[in-house]
């Protein structure tokens, strides 16, 4: 097949399969981005898997457990529809552990109270259903089937999210003053997670040619801020930007400008947790070799009982 056809294709709202033709940039294209993705669920377990055993209840224990072990779900499908590109496993996790891969921004960041529980449920989950939702008419087959199994999931994310945070805002003046405090030092980091502005977005062209993505950057980052600032006046609790204003004209939230200086640090590995989620990753990969080895043996040892 040739670009061109591979383009009406595109075009004509075809998915792509494996097995179909594709030119070799739109394939490394999508492992990039797929595989980012993957490492970002994944990665993204830590920062909320370090307040398990401190759950304020039962139920708030139950909820977070739940939550961390759909997000390794997410991952095991991104990475398993990564595979149909033609990598492996193993070669994915080596970019990551070698820096030559990326992650979300957004798990650079510590989680220092319960209440940041609330503010990466209902800001980094509601950031990631309006991305994941658009990606679920994403081009390429695979990718686009796992993004509605994922989108369900992540519904029960943000709400659990909003939950902790409209019950903390309506709590002691303390828990009040807690929900603030993470959503002060999560609002940004979270409208950050859409990348740069679409002009300074290396990967935008082509992804929307390809309909990789369906809607920009920025577009989508609008979207999440016209969406979530209603959801904080309802609980009470103030977004830390004296710029955000709702414009008649265009019929959206007017916001401030995001501090790049900052994005760009984080996401070439300079920000507060980097150096803490990569080691742990590692280590915990490292730890898992006997599982992998064992169940390696065992599927070899099926293979030659089909065999023989
Ligand atoms: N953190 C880390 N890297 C980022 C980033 C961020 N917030 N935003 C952009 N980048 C990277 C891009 O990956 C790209 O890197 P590369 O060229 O090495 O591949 C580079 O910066 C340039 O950015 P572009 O905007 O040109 O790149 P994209 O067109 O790929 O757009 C994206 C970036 C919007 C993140 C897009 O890749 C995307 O939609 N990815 C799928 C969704 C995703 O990965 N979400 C991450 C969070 S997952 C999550 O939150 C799970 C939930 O359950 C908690």
């Amino acid at each position: 097949m040739s670009k061109e056809k591979f383009q009406e294709k595109i075009d004509a709202e075809k998915k792509i399969e494996p097995k179909d033709w594709m030119p070799e940039a739109y394939r490394k294209h999508l492992i990039r981005q797929i595989s980012q993705h993957a490492h970002s669920e994944i990665i993204g377990m830590q920062p909320e898997g370090n307040w398990i055993s401190r759950a304020p209840s039962l139920r708030a224990k139950m909820i977070l457990l739940a939550k961390v072990q759909d997000e390794a779900g997410h991952g095991l499908y991104l990475y398993s529809a990564c595979e149909t590109l033609g990598i492996s496993r193993q070669e994915l996790i080596q970019q990551l552990h070698e820096g030559k891969a990326k992650y979300s921004s957004i798990f650079n960041y510590p989680t220092l109270s319960w209440a940041d529980m609330g503010a990466v449920g209902w800001l980094v989950d509601g950031a990631a259903i309006v991305n994941q939702v658009s990606l679920q008419r994403t081009s390429y087959g695979p990718y686009s089937r796992g993004m509605v199994k994922i989108c369900k999931e992540e519904s029960f994310h943000q709400r659990q999210g909003y939950e902790i945070m409209s019950e903390m805002a309506n709590g002691t003046p303390e828990q009040k003053e807690m929900a603030q405090d993470a959503l002060n030092r999560f609002w940004w980091p979270s409208i950050m997670m859409f990348g740069p502005h679409d002009g300074d977005s290396p990967r935008t062209g082509n992804a929307m040619k390809w309909k990789i993505k369906r809607q920009t950057n920025d577009e989508l980052r609008q979207s999440f801020i016209d969406k979530t600032v209603h959801q904080a006046e309802i609980i009470g609790l103030t977004i830390p930007d004296p710029d955000l204003k709702w414009n008649e004209e265009r019929g959206h939230y007017d916001f401030g400008e995001m501090d790049w200086d900052e994005f760009w640090d984080v996401v070439n590995g300079n920000g507060p947790c980097n150096k803490q989620r990569l080691d742990h990753h590692k280590k915990a990969h490292d730890d898992g070799k006997w599982v992998r080895k064992a169940a390696k043996a065992y599927s070899d040892k099926q293979k030659n009982l089909v065999k023989n």
